[in-house]
């Protein structure tokens, strides 16, 4: 019989010892008994990007990078792209299982009516310069929440819980359109009670003088299968931040200003922004080879490939392309789209791309979709911001609740200079 345990022998001291094996991890503590003496503090796993590292466990996202598959709670991402909304997309992430009719009434109108801000945020935003980046304006916007709203910092309060949860998922759109206005010189548009959740934000960001703005309802869909594919997406970079400032007991406002710094950095969720540079840059279809041999030859990558879980195609970004094609009917076809076509088929019939199973990421395609759309690109990263909120309170919920989580703190390797004696400064070279 097989026994779930790892035999370690340990060749400094020839001893041995037996770790159990759960759910095809180890604990990394059971390796700090592994000393070579009293002073030895044990051995440690040395995993600086989390490589191979699991920090936590979770119920919430499934993810089989090989195999290309993404699973919110056990629904199938493709499932829910076509016949699910983002704010039930939002609830099922959140709460675990989809709604029932009632249960999605009581949630929708919980967020319809938390989505106006509170007026003295206006002025942070006004504060602002024209050229802000948007990023920069939300991650400063959702941390000053924290400054209305003091019952967030009742973390263990189930109903100060929900409360916040409402008000994040309800006021991010709010906010990011306010950026965006701010940034054209344009008066804020108030949120419109009878639109939905996409449909508002598009109300948001681009009403003009009409009395009632009436979204274009391909626009308005396809921007809410977008915001379902970004929902979550377990541990990566920006979770990873909202699980660790939340480990503190930060309040949720504080710790999404976190995750949402933590999205805005190019190898994140400003990576959609990059490939639209990257794209522009290229300028035409027959530079492509061209630039894939600067790439093969380490003069910068090429955005929106590759990605640390996913060895195989981004199931997302299969679903985005046939968006894609949705929105040019209405908007036109967005000129980059040849470039970014000629890009992938190349990349992907080519030896470096895969030998190291680089293909196109969620970011891929989004940047053109959203500038057809009319975003600029300052906005992509937000775009992304918004929808991921459910995925980060999630993940702070189930990690607020998890008896054997701690402050997150890892351990290092010092390198550093051994014991040395202070000299004074005129004794110094
Ligand atoms: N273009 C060219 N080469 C690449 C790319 C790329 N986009 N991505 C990885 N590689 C190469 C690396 O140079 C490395 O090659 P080497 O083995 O010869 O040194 C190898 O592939 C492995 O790359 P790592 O950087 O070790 O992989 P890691 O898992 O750390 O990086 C990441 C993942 C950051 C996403 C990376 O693929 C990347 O920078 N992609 C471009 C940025 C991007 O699209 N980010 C969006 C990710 S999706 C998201 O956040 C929503």
């Amino acid at each position: 019989m097989t026994s779930e345990t790892l035999t370690i022998i340990d060749n400094r001291t020839g001893k041995k010892y037996e770790v159990p094996i759960r759910d095809g991890a180890i604990n990394a503590t059971d390796l700090r008994q592994i000393r070579i003496g009293e002073d030895d503090v044990g051995l440690v796993s040395d995993d600086p990007a989390f490589m191979n590292t699991a920090s936590c466990q979770s119920k919430i996202t499934f993810i089989d990078g090989d195999k290309g598959i993404l699973r919110y709670r056990g629904y199938p991402i493709e499932q829910l792209a076509e016949n699910s909304t983002y704010l039930e997309t939002a609830y099922l992430v959140l709460y675990g299982d989809l709604p029932n009719k009632a249960q999605m009434e009581d949630w929708t109108y919980n967020i319809t009516h938390h989505s106006i801000l509170h007026e003295n945020i206006k002025k942070f935003i006004d504060g602002f310069h024209h050229d802000a980046h948007p990023m920069g304006m939300l991650v400063t916007a959702v941390g000053a929440l924290s400054t209305f709203y003091t019952d967030a910092k009742n973390i263990f309060d189930v109903e100060s819980r929900k409360k916040q949860t409402y008000r994040l998922i309800a006021k991010m759109p709010t906010i990011a359109a306010f950026a965006y206005r701010h940034s054209i010189g344009m008066p804020y548009s108030y949120p419109d009670n009878d639109l939905s959740y996409t449909g508002n934000f598009l109300n948001m960001l681009l009403k003009m003088t009409e009395l009632k703005y009436r979204p274009d309802p391909v626009l308005e869909k396809a921007l809410d299968v977008l915001f379902i594919l970004h929902a979550d997406h377990e541990q990566n970079c920006s979770t990873n931040a909202m699980r660790s400032v939340g480990s503190s007991h930060a309040d949720p406002y504080c710790a999404v200003a976190a995750a949402t710094a933590a999205l805005y950095g190019p190898l994140h969720g400003g990576a959609n922004e990059a490939v639209l540079r990257m794209l522009m840059e290229i300028g035409s279809k027959s530079k492509v080879p061209e630039f894939v041999k600067k790439v093969k030859e380490g003069q910068g990558r090429l955005m929106g490939f590759g990605h640390r879980v996913y060895k195989n195609y981004d199931p997302r970004a299969k679903i985005i392309k046939q968006i894609a094609d949705q929105v040019f009917e209405v908007r036109g076809r967005n000129p980059l789209l040849d470039i970014a076509l000629e890009l992938e088929r190349i990349a992907l019939e080519d030896d470096y791309f895969i030998k190291r199973k680089l293909y196109p990421n969620v970011d891929f395609y989004t940047g053109l979709i959203y500038q057809s759309i009319g975003f600029p690109t300052d906005m992509f990263a937000v775009l992304f911001a918004i929808p991921r909120t459910s995925g980060w309170i999630a993940q702070w919920e189930e990690m607020l609740m998890d008896p054997e989580q701690k402050i997150a703190r890892p351990r290092q390797i010092y390198k550093g200079a051994d014991k040395r004696d202070y000299v004074a400064m005129e004794r110094r070279k």
